[in-house]
């Protein structure tokens, strides 16, 4: 069953919100992770904030088309007509590996963020969750049933992996937690992951369901994109996002719809005796190394062999969570762009102990299907 029909119906007080921010021409404020409304002072406000040498007047024109920066702040604010429904996505590029910013997604708390690549740019942000949390997301999940999981570990997308194999890609059990109103630690997170990746709250809201896997020692998940790959094959870019569809089948995926995760956020709940490392084989390298290794190490995305060499390797470790883009963002429409190969990661094997994570994946739309709607947001 398609996970989208389990989800709880939206309040009236909720459902008239949505109207609201969908209707008025709200923009989305990056710096201060609000929503303003163009015309007015708040607004002013926020962009004297953002935009401190007056690049812009207030209806977020250009006002130097030669200064770059000033060209990219107006692509970032204009939201034309057609794109008024959902607001700009957000990337942000580090300048470096090992950077370090402090970001505030906790009032009165500072955490600090680490680069770990550039392409696709990966951070790290250790105590994200607190012990609290992460023992509730892991009763949740046993609560609700723990099932094998699929071979590209998407519920909306391919099984293709036979299990029946003495080695599948992946090994680990998994459930989903819809994200439910009431859930007040869940929806605390999703406040926190909005503040995290600078992305608006709406669009979370609307993203699928949170994945919580568990892999024992021996468990792994080989090398994969979580999102669909178009780079492969640029007509799948005119499907749909299957969040956009009611395509039933794990099978529809690359003719009815294609997966868009925008940016994937990886919780970390328990520590792992020993193992059990996300790691990213293709991250900053430049395509001629890819092919390179494409054809001299083909079973690269095999993280049970290839764990460590120059990938980008992060630890398991209990309250840290990751995150990074799958795609890069669209220069002309602000919206999901390009699928960014590099993003490529994987579990390495669980040597002792159990490793358990949780994937929260924020969904957005594509310019061309901008106009219909998630799934989820019903
Ligand atoms: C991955 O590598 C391991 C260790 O060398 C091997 O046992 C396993 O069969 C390989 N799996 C695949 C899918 O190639």
């Amino acid at each position: 069953m398609f996970v989208g029909s389990q989800r709880h119906p939206l309040s009236i007080a909720k459902m008239l919100m949505v109207i609201f921010l969908t209707t008025c021409g709200l923009v989305w404020s990056h710096q201060v992770n609000q929503y303003c409304e163009r015309d007015s002072d708040h607004c002013s406000e926020l962009l004297r904030l953002e935009d401190p040498h007056g690049y812009l007047d207030k209806h977020f024109k250009c006002k130097y088309p030669e200064v770059a920066e000033c060209q990219q702040m107006a692509a970032f604010y204009d939201t034309g007509p057609e794109y008024q429904r959902y607001e700009h996505v957000t990337y942000f590029e580090p300048d470096d590996v090992d950077e370090e910013s402090d970001i505030i997604v906790v009032p009165g708390k500072t955490h600090t963020m680490i680069s770990k690549a550039i392409y696709p740019p990966i951070y790290e942000v250790e105590d994200f969750l607190t012990d609290e949390e992460c023992d509730y997301i892991i009763e949740r999940a046993k609560a609700s049933g723990m099932t094998q999981s699929g071979g590209l570990g998407v519920n909306i997308n391919v099984e293709s992996q036979s299990k029946t194999s003495e080695d599948v890609s992946r090994i680990s059990q998994q459930t989903l937690l819809y994200i439910n109103e009431n859930d007040k630690v869940v929806n605390s997170i999703l406040d926190r992951v909005s503040k995290l990746t600078r992305m608006p709250r709406k669009y979370i809201q609307e993203s699928e369901a949170i994945q919580v896997v568990s892999y024992e020692a021996g468990g792994h998940y080989h090398g994969h994109m979580d999102t669909t790959d178009t780079d492969l094959d640029e007509d799948l870019e005119e499907l749909p996002c299957c969040h956009q569809t009611q395509c039933q089948s794990d099978l529809d995926v690359g003719s009815c719809c294609r997966v868009c995760r925008y940016i994937t956020v990886l919780l970390y709940l328990n520590d792992v005796d020993e193992g059990g490392e996300t790691a990213f084989p293709l991250a900053d390298f430049p395509d001629k190394y890819i092919q390179e290794i494409a054809t001299e190490t083909p079973d690269f995305t095999n993280l049970s062999k290839h764990c460590g060499g120059d990938s980008v390797i992060v630890k398991p470790k209990k309250r840290k969570a990751i995150w990074w883009y799958n795609h890069e963002k669209d220069a002309d429409t602000g919206l999901i762009g390009a699928s960014i190969p590099h993003s490529l990661h994987g579990g390495c094997d669980v040597k002792k102990g159990t490793k358990w994570v949780a994937n929260i994946w924020i969904n957005v739309l594509p310019y061309n299907h901008w106009d219909k709607p998630s799934v989820f947001n019903v």
